[in-house]
């Protein structure tokens, strides 16, 4: 299935104007945002770690000729372009043309490799199998996927050293666990949360005054990293005996999730939260 963007609306609306404004477009994925950024009269540099985007990165840059290019590696290396925008966008978590290529191993519903790598490079999850210990997969499983028998599921992970997604849902016994068990060693493998707090860490330095960051999360562990960062960001430390004297460097933007409409063309939408924020000064 081919990636439907996620509260694109909401983005581009809480973007502003963007005629040739510079974009930042951290996770292109099928370029949905990358496209509708482009048709508004943006300037657009685009991240994916993904090497199975770079068709579809072709054909936008094919189209939109030098107001667009394409950059295969992690988000949190933006900094390394030493370059200011005037919007960074990150919709994060996985494509639907991730899950729904069996061989990524993404999936509990095709039987595949248990591979889970966003990129190409590095272990695969079966891999990591042989390097997390029991105490590492039970937090894994607790803390990304909210997964209730994680120390027994650990354990048996441990014990049979799944190879296959099939062989790895088997040893799960409650039905309900196995989407929150792949969504946890999906995370984990992929270094998700850090690679947001990184990025997010070095967002304020790169954004022009008046420049917005937006972003799209879609768990709760991500979108309170999100939340967090943007109300430090814009609120003043006080202190009881000391009068705040300094003005905030940013405003949060008003957050927004999928409308009624959104979700009956998009289901995968469901979990799916925005939030921005506006650099002042
Ligand atoms: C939800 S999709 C983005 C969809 C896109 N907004 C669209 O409209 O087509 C997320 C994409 O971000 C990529 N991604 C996730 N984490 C990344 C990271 N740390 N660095 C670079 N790309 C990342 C994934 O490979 C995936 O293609």
């Amino acid at each position: 299935m081919k990636h439907i963007p996620v509260l694109l609306d909401a983005v581009m609306w809480a973007a502003g104007d963007v005629r040739d404004a510079r974009v930042l477009d951290a996770t292109f994925g099928a370029g949905g945002y990358s496209r509708a950024f482009l048709n508004a009269g943006a300037i657009v540099t685009a991240f994916d770690r993904d090497p199975t985007v770079a068709n579809d990165a072709k054909q936008i840059a094919d189209e939109f000729g030098s107001r667009f290019r394409f950059i295969q590696k992690n988000f949190s290396s933006m900094a390394e372009l030493n370059e200011k925008f005037d919007v960074i966008v990150f919709d994060l978590g996985i494509s639907s043309m991730q899950i729904d290529e069996p061989s990524r191993g993404f999936s509990f519903r095709t039987d595949a490799p248990l591979d889970m790598r966003m990129s190409i490079d590095g272990p695969t999850v079966s891999d990591m199998f042989n390097v997390w210990t029991v105490d590492d997969l039970t937090k894994i499983l607790r803390d990304f996927g909210d997964v209730r028998p994680a120390r027994a599921i650990a354990a048996a992970i441990k014990n049979k050293m799944p190879k296959t997604t099939f062989e790895l849902k088997d040893l799960i016994h409650n039905p309900r666990d196995i989407a929150p068990v792949f969504q946890a060693l999906r995370i984990a493998l992929n270094d998700e949360m850090g690679e947001v707090t990184r990025a997010l860490a070095v967002v304020p330095d790169l954004l022009n005054v008046g420049g917005r960051c937006i972003c799209v999360t879609f768990h709760s562990v991500e979108d309170r990293i999100v939340k967090n960062t943007f109300r430090e960001l814009s609120t003043v430390a006080g202190d009881v005996r000391m009068p705040i004297i300094e003005k905030p460097r940013f405003e949060l933007i008003k957050p927004q999730t999928p409308t009624k409409a959104e979700l009956e063309k998009n289901p995968r939408a469901r979990s799916a939260h925005m939030r921005g924020v506006i650099k002042l000064c």
